[in-house]
Order: structure tokens, then C-alpha cells, then sequence
């Protein structure tokens, strides 16, 4: 199933129209290892109604999806504090969160139940390479998940795709999609995170980009951006398939 949305006018939130090339330079990863910055995304009660609605309904439609994929490896990017770790693991043979920031990965380690099959790793995506490595100590049929928008969040996704196919592992995106009401339910996520004068909006070339201050930026990819993008790059191929009235998941294979 494919279908395309482009970016509609937003009421009520002052869009900026502009071709954002390079996606941009901003810091993500120095905002994600700041316990504060971190938390304050990642805090059920800065979600909009919007995007407690996304989150539901991504983890629906992941347990129908990965009900049939049956990986044997599930490595969760953007874990945080392994609020999906079990029903994920539920999903899959061995199942590993890895998160940038220290204090949520303390705080999943603590919860951990001693079971085997769930482990926590505070790495970043960039170092990802030896986990997802065939012959590294995890089971082979392995897929790469970055729920909750994570995947537009990162600068260097070229070098995270190619590297990636490199490993020959599927790769799962669950991203928000470009909707106004999406757009709109973001903005309200965002003021509450941090407050509405540090927030900008762009009607960019590869979808619809906040930035908060200096440090955070997250873009809403328009499906035909991303998969043209992965399809010049590299050998993945697969599905996009539209949940909720939100989110897009990519589900990608080699
Ligand atoms: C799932 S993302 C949330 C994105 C946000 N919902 C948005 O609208 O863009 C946040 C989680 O990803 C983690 N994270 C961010 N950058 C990361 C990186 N480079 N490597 C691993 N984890 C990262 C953060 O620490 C945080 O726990």
C-alpha cells in the first residue's frame, strides 16, 4: 500500500516556506545526552492529543506488521527509558534498546526484567555498526526500528542508510506524516516541550522541519523524499504503509 501526502497550508501555526539543503547542522545528539532536554521529549505529559494518538496507534500497527515479519532481532533505536521493550520483545527472539542518553538507559537497566531475551545498550545510532554486523553476537534475521519520528531527527541519514545496507539489516521508520493536523499536533508537542517562542516551522523540500533554539530540529519526511532517497543510496526496497490519520511506518528490506 503507497500513498503520498503532500504538504498541506496550515492554519493557525506560521509556516515558512524554503529548500532546506543540507537538512541542517544542528546538534540533535548534544540535546538528546542532556537529561533535561531529553525527558522533557520523551514526557507523556508534553504530548499533544495528537501524538499520544500517533504513539497508540504506531504500536498497533508495529505488532499487527511485525506479528508476520517474525524477526529474530529487534534493535530498537531511541529506546529511552524501554517504555516499548516488552511487547517488543514479545515480538521477537532477542530484543535491544539503545538509547544516546545515559540516565534513561540507567533507568531501563533498573527495570529490566532478567530474562535474556531484553538488553539495553547507551550508544548512538552512529556507533550502531558492530550490534548489526551478521557476524556479531546476535541473532541474524535483524531489524533496525526508530519509532516516535526518531529517524527525523538525525543530519547524517546518508551515511545511517548506507551503513545500514552495508549490514544487510531491514530497517523500520515510524515517522509522522505531513498533514496539517499532524503539523498542528507536533507545534502544540513542541511549545509544550519548550516553549512557543523558540519554535520555527518550515515547508522544506524534503517535508515539514521544526526547529526548537539551536539544538533541535525534526522533520516529518514526505514519503517520495525518503524513498527516492534510500532507493539512489541503497539496495533497500519495501513498503510504506499510513496508520492512524499521523504517521507513515517504512518498512524496509535488502
Ligand atoms: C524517539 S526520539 C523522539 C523524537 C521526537 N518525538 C520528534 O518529534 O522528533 C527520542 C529518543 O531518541 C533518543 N535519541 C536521539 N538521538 C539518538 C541517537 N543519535 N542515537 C540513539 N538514540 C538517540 C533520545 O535520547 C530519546 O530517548
Amino acid at each position: 500500500m503507497y500513498e503520498t501526502h503532500s504538504v498541506e497550508p496550515v492554519k493557525d501555526v506560521d509556516v515558512e516556506k524554503r529548500v532546506i539543503r543540507p537538512l541542517a547542522s544542528t546538534p540533535n545528539n548534544d540535546f538528546y545526552m542532556s537529561i533535561r532536554d531529553s525527558e522533557r521529549i520523551m514526557n507523556p505529559e508534553c504530548f499533544s492529543a495528537e501524538v499520544t494518538q500517533f504513539l497508540h496507534d504506531e504500536r498497533n500497527h508495529l505488532t499487527k506488521v511485525l506479528l508476520q515479519e517474525q524477526y529474530e532481532c529487534i534493535i530498537e533505536v531511541g529506546c529511552h527509558a524501554g517504555h516499548n521493550s516488552e511487547w517488543l520483545a514479545a515480538l521477537c527472539t532477542q530484543y535491544i534498546g539503545v538509547d544516546i542518553n545515559k540516565a534513561a538507559i540507567d533507568h531501563a537497566l533498573q527495570k529490566k526484567p532478567r530474562s535474556g531475551c531484553i538488553d539495553f545498550l547507551c550508544t548512538s545510532v552512529e556507533k550502531l555498526r558492530s550490534l548489526v554486523l551478521p557476524e556479531g553476537k546476535y541473532p541474524r534475521r535483524k531489524l533496525v526500528l526508530f519509532p516516535f519520528n526518531l529517524f527525523g531527527n538525525f543530519i547524517n541519514v546518508v551515511e545511517l542508510i548506507e551503513m545500514l545496507d552495508m549490514a544487510g539489516v531491514d530497517l523500520a521508520m515510524s515517522n509522522f506524516n505531513t498533514r496539517s493536523d499532524t503539523t498542528i499536533g507536533r507545534y502544540n508537542y513542541y511549545v509544550n516541550c519548550f516553549g512557543n517562542s523558540s519554535i520555527r516551522v518550515y515547508d522544506a523540500e524534503q517535508g515539514v522541519l521544526f526547529k526548537a533554539g539551536q539544538k533541535f530540529r525534526s522533520i516529518a519526511y514526505k514519503p517520495e523524499y525518503l524513498t527516492k532517497l534510500v532507493h539512489d543510496i541503497s539496495r533497500h526496497h519495501g513498503i510504506i504503509t499510513p496508520f492512524s490519520t499521523y504517521g507513515d511506518l517504512f518498512l524496509l528490506t535488502t
